[in-house]
């Protein structure tokens, strides 16, 4: 087996989850390549050597630069706040390495754009943590509708709903906060929460022409933990949005932080001219469908429990009626990552499909200020 020295820059939430899947995937994945964890890098030494013992990293760096010019660093992979994906993306591409980069790629379609440009001119393989694709329930609503089994699609609806920014005592910016800090975030739940339905939409049913959105900002200043003063805020709280999709399916999208009683609820649903398909993240392992084909007095929604062996990515797992969560859909993508530049067949999300995300978010977020239908540029 090759080994990829893997060169991590955050160590927060998503560091974890990413530290977890290189750890893992050999493990469970037959593949050519083995992620080395080379080294991580984060601002506080004291903090990011913790982490490197914790997780088993060779060394640490406290400049992301210093790790991009390590020679024994073969793959970056950044877990940072969305602010300084591109500059960390482009100088990790001009150095030839290899990226992986967390959503949103970037703070808006003008920067995502320079950074696909960036990469396919160093043209080092390259992919982006929209996670949700590899849930296996969601990559089997993908098969289905592959195979024709929901004929025309007529609606896609989905939603992700959480109530943690509802106190109007919670600050913005700094560590932990910088989500609800615009200049570190780029927008609230449009970048956030709505760009993984936005991902997972464009997969399972191709390219939005156009959307009408609205948006609100609930509590309209809290004080910023960076400067100590009570500042603007410039996030979007709550989006709604229409869209329609070019195969001529009408689509609702919603997210909000103040939907009390919900924390992470993902959920979509696709209605087509034979069959619908249903998904909800508060019971990812299960995908429900529905066949008018069947017979009448026996229709009805069947709930699939996804984690048979002949289902996606369960073979690799344990036996039959045992599922796995939300930490194995990183796994999944760094296999599929290695496995995909090995074969020659990159895997998705790239970089540029991710731009596709990011011209529907900035053309939500135009809707909005505008009260107007706008149309989504083309990223392919
Ligand atoms: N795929 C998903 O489901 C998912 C979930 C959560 C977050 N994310 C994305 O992952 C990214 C990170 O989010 P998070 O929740 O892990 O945030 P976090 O706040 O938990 O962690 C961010 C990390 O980045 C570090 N950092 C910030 N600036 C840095 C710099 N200049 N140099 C080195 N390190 C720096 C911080 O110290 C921290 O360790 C964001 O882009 C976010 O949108 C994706």
């Amino acid at each position: 087996m090759k080994k990829l020295n893997v060169g991590l820059i955050g160590y927060g939430f998503m560091g974890r989850t990413h530290s977890n899947a290189f750890r893992q995937v050999n493990k469970f994945f037959s593949l050519g390549y083995e992620p080395v964890l080379k080294a991580v890098c984060a601002r506080d030494e004291a903090k990011v050597k913790a982490f490197a013992e914790n997780w088993g990293y060779e060394t640490y760096e406290t400049d992301w630069r210093k790790l991009i010019a390590r020679p024994d660093i073969d793959l970056i992979d950044i877990a940072t706040p969305n602010n300084s994906h591109a500059e960390i993306a482009i100088a990790a591409a001009k150095a030839g390495k290899m990226i992986l980069c967390e959503k949103p790629l970037s703070m808006d379609g003008k920067q995502g754009a320079q950074m696909v440009k960036a990469i396919e001119k160093a043209g080092v393989p390259n992919m982006v943590w929209y996670n949700y694709r590899r849930v296996p329930a969601v990559t089997m609503a993908k098969q289905l509708i592959d195979e024709g089994r929901l004929g025309r699609i007529f609606h896609y609806r989905a939603k992700f709903l959480q109530d943690w920014t509802i106190s109007k005592d919670l600050p913005q910016g700094g560590a932990g906060l910088w989500r609800l800090d615009v200049k570190a975030a780029g927008s609230g739940v449009t970048g956030d929460l709505l760009a993984h339905c936005i991902d997972t939409a464009l997969w399972l049913n191709g390219s939005i022409a156009n959307v009408s959105a609205m948006t609100e900002t609930f509590v309209k200043e809290r004080k910023h933990n960076l400067t100590g003063k009570i500042e603007k805020v410039g996030i979007d709280d709550a989006c709604a949005f229409l869209a329609r999709f070019n195969n001529g399916s009408l689509a609702t999208f919603e997210s909000t932080r103040y939907a009390r009683g919900h924390k992470a609820l993902y959920t979509f649903e696709i209605n087509g001219e034979h069959a619908s398909i249903a998904w909800d993240l508060h019971d990812l392992h299960r995908l429900q469908y529905f066949d008018h084909r069947d017979e009448s007095k026996l229709r009805g929604w069947r709930s699939i429990h996804v984690t048979d062996g002949d289902q996606p990515y369960m073979k690799n797992w344990w036996v039959p009626g045992l599922q796995i969560g939300y930490e194995h859909t990183f796994i999944h993508q760094v296999a599929d990552f290695l496995a995909g530049f090995d074969s020659q067949t990159p895997a998705h999300p790239s970089f540029r499909d991710a731009l596709e995300t990011q011209y529907v978010c900035d053309a939500v977020l135009k809707s909005a200020q505008t009260g107007k239908w706008e149309k989504v540029p083309k990223a392919k």
